[in-house]
């Protein structure tokens, strides 16, 4: 077995580093140099993806979170609105889906339960239904009209990582691809976030050759009890992926919040040494989310908390009121998520492996829930 984990301590810890292959292989052959995207694979026609009026993402748990990510980016590029909603919420509440309704599933095993029946309702209800999903020949892609496979590989431990960043390039690529049918955007503007897109692996090497920062960290943290994660914008779904990660494989109490959400109750949580990781906006994006995230995060200090920060490189702004500060390239803003959350992976696999527990098998949990 230990062959099998390329000598890490676990299948996690080498998932979290097959990373840059699992977005290189997702994008692989897919668009050609003059940013043209071609994706035949899928079965619905370009027409009829053309028509669509609205979006409506089916997941459950991490590859829930790859879709709170991807209403970002479809919705900046396409116009098309996008909703999120937990497979297992969706069909009890008389949803309201047609023809024109573009039911997009995420699975990375293709056999999640509560997915397959939302998938089933929807296509009852006359949606077209495209999967995105990493397990070939699995029951979702088996039952849906079109299918976007994501190729991370098989992943083996529990705890999903590659299998996220490969959904989120996925949804990308389909984003850009509605965008180049419908006109939304120029086709130079799809290059350009290819091309953007296509510096992510390397990127992500980057962060994994400085992995032990993070995981030093986390050795430090052993006694926790109890961590929040702030974020806003394409941050928050990724806030709430670091919480996951924690709760799943170190049995941690974690939570993630929308940063602006914090004075509306959250902040009554906070006193002293209560960890807050934080994920902050580009200071190079739009608007002013950079300083409202700063913001919290002189807020949280200033009531005590241990303010565990994630920058990008060169945001000097976040350095004094971080009690520990990890850097990320630069990227694009909707780009961000493929490069903040492996930190967070990494802490959350460092914590688990230093408290002595299964990584990989943890208490509980099943790799596929096939289960209603
Ligand atoms: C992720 O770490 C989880 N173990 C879990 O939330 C998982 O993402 C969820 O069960 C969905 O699985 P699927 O992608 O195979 O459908």
């Amino acid at each position: 077995a230990s062959a099998e984990k390329g000598g890490f301590a676990s299948f996690m810890e080498k998932e979290i580093f097959d990373q840059p292959a699992a977005v290189a292989d997702t994008l692989l052959g897919r668009s050609d140099a003059y940013g043209h995207l071609t994706l035949d694979e899928l079965r619905i026609s370009p027409e009829e993806l053309a028509s669509v009026t609205k979006i409506v993402v089916l997941a459950c748990g991490t590859s829930a979170y790859a879709g709170s990510v991807a209403k970002y980016a479809i919705e900046n590029w396409c116009r098309i609105p996008v909703e999120v909603e937990l497979s297992h919420e969706f069909r009890y509440r008389d949803p309201i889906v047609d023809s024109n309704t573009l039911v997009v599933s995420i699975s990375q095993s293709g056999e999640t339960m509560d997915t397959l029946m939302a998938v089933r309702y929807a296509k009852e209800q006359g949606a077209k239904i495209l999967s995105i999903c990493n397990t070939n020949g699995s029951t979702i892609p088996r039952e849906s009209d079109a299918v976007l496979y994501t190729h991370a590989g098989p992943e083996i431990a529990v705890a999903s990582t590659k299998a996220f960043l490969a959904q989120i390039t996925a949804t990308y690529l389909l984003g850009l691809y509605l965008a180049q049918l419908r006109g939304n955007l120029f086709t130079g503007q799809i290059k350009d976030i290819l091309a953007d897109l296509g510096k992510i692996p390397a990127k992500i090497q980057e962060i994994l050759d400085r992995a032990e920062e993070i995981k030093s960290l986390a050795r430090s943290m052993q006694d926790t009890e109890s961590v929040l994660f702030l974020g806003r914008h394409v941050g928050y779904p990724v806030a709430m992926e670091g919480a996951l990660k924690l709760k799943e494989i170190a049995y941690i109490h974690a939570e993630g919040f929308a940063a602006g959400e914090l004075k509306h109750g959250p902040i009554a949580l906070i006193d002293e040494g209560k960890p807050v990781f934080v994920v902050v906006p580009s200071p190079r994006g739009r608007d002013s989310l950079h300083s409202k995230v700063v913001s919290n995060i002189q807020e949280v200090r200033a009531r005590g908390a241990k303010t565990l920060v994630i920058a990008e490189n060169g945001d000097e702004a976040v350095r004094e009121f971080a009690e520990f500060l990890f850097y990320v390239p630069e990227t694009p803003t909707l780009l961000m998520p493929l490069l903040a959350t492996v930190p967070l992976q990494l802490f959350a696999c460092e914590l688990a492996t230093v408290k002595g527990l299964d990584v990989d098998q943890p208490r509980n949990l099943a790799k596929s829930v096939t289960v209603e």
